[in-house]
């Protein structure tokens, strides 16, 4: 089902449809819903039950080397990596045996008690970053706000000191930015600097947290029990952080932007959750589905593999599109709709679905929830400001604005 007349899905990257993708999907279920795409060498999956049965069939669709680069880094940052530890799977590109034996390892440290447990420090931290921007009465809040404050808490949540979260943020951006591409080689060695920077502070906290454990996520990860197995190596409890930190913080950052322009897009929507935060769960919920910030992920055929009709072969990287999956009309009614009380924002794929679902999604909800009550509470007729449009990033995983200008009326 390769359709020479498919829309391309290189279009995703232009505007309009940078901006807004969903039309493009949906021309795509309906002309080409299994299609390969030429520009990405990928095999893209857009319908819901399509999506969703790759999503239940981990024997037949590997997740190992879900971010094999096509290109490989200038031999500049090679360098530096060199000085780090070996780059391991972590667990969304690891596949069984290996991703069963870590998963459960995570899952445990992951408690539910251990991060509803964190729900006081968001809020502070929320709370603090927003005294020092609410009064200004207009900021770019992806700077001061959605970017910083899930740093912040992965920070907590591994234990690190408060006086390093500073340095963590920096590394964290600059991390961001490597496995992003497209910067000058000069930034791109900086940036593969804070990288290895970050894992030997890793490593000095792994050993620091075996001598002497804590109740944190790192001393969790280091304790590992008889039935699960040998202790972790290093790198591999490195890697398996540095996972917990790209699965969790970008996307955490792109959930609280597309809810904001969600809600302000239509102000009254912003009142309504004011006035009734118990549905705040539900919104978080629906704007997971509405606009999905983890937009797809790959995979990869073990075998020649029959899917929605079409016959992918042996070695194919597949594209599924959560995105999409979460606008199918055969799934969802009235799939463009933002409606917080809708029956069916359960099925949504935002947060994957089978043996890798999200084992973040308490924590995102969590955060979104605590983040967005904050704002409710201070901000009155928050409104985009007319001169400054949304840019969106340019990246066909994460969606999400890259800088969101909003003003308001401070409470
Ligand atoms: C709004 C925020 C988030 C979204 C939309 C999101 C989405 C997802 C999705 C779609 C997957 C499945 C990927 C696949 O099937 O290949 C996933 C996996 C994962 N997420 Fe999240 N995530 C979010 C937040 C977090 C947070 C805060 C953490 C950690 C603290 C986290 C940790 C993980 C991990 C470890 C996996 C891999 C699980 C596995 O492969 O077994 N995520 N996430």
């Amino acid at each position: 089902m390769s359709t020479p007349s498919a829309p391309d899905f290189q279009q995703r990257f232009q505007s309009p449809h940078l901006e807004d993708p969903y039309p493009l999907y949906e021309r795509l279920r309906h002309e080409a819903p299994i299609h390969f795409s030429e520009a990405l060498s990928l095999w893209v999956v857009t319908r819901h039950e399509d999506v969703r049965a790759v999503l239940g069939n981990p024997g037949d669709f590997l997740s190992a080397n879900a971010f094999a680069s096509p290109v490989p880094p200038p031999p500049e940052v090679l360098e530096v990596l060199a000085q780090g530890y070996p780059r391991l799977p972590s667990l969304v590109d690891a596949d069984a045996p290996y991703h069963t034996r870590m998963r459960a390892i995570v899952s445990r440290a992951l408690a539910p008690q251990r991060v509803g447990a964190l729900e006081p420090r968001i809020r502070e931290l929320a709370t603090r970053m927003a005294d020092d921007f609410v009064p200004l009465g207009r900021a770019e809040v992806v700077s001061r706000f959605n970017f910083p404050l899930p740093a912040r808490v992965i920070g907590l949540l591994l234990g690190m000191p408060d006086a390093d979260l500073e340095r963590f943020r920096v590394w964290t951006e600059d991390m961001s930015l490597l496995s992003g591409g497209n910067l000058p080689v000069a930034r791109q060695v900086e940036c593969a600097r804070s990288l290895v920077a970050f894992q030997h502070y890793m490593a000095a906290l792994i050993h620091e947290r075996r001598q002497v454990p804590r109740d944190d996520l790192t001393s969790a990860l280091v304790a590992t029990r008889p039935e699960e197995g040998p202790p972790l190596e290093d790198a591999e409890l490195i890697n398996l952080v540095m996972g917990l930190h790209f699965g969790g913080h970008e996307t955490t950052t792109n959930l609280l932007g597309n809810m904001q322009v969600m809600l302000l897009r239509e102000p009254e929507r912003w009142k309504a959750l004011r006035d009734e935060p118990t549905l705040l769960p539900r919104a978080v919920e629906e704007a997971v589905r509405l606009d999905t910030p983890l937009q797809g992920m790959m995979r990869t055929t073990r075998r020649a593999v029959t899917l929605g009709g079409a016959e992918l072969p042996e070695g194919a990287r597949v594209l599924v599109l959560f995105g999409s999956a979460n606008r199918d009309a055969g799934t969802f009614q009235a799939p463009d709709r933002f409606q917080i009380r809708r029956p069916d924002t359960g099925r949504h794929l935002g947060f994957g679905a089978g043996i890798h679902y999200c084992l973040g999604a308490q924590l995102a909800r969590l955060e979104v929830r605590v983040a967005m009550e904050v704002l409710l509470a201070r901000m009155d007729t928050p409104r985009l400001q007319a001169d400054k449009p949304i840019v969106y990033l340019p990246n066909f995983l994460h969606r999400g604005p890259k800088q969101l200008y909003l003003e308001w009326e401070p409470r």
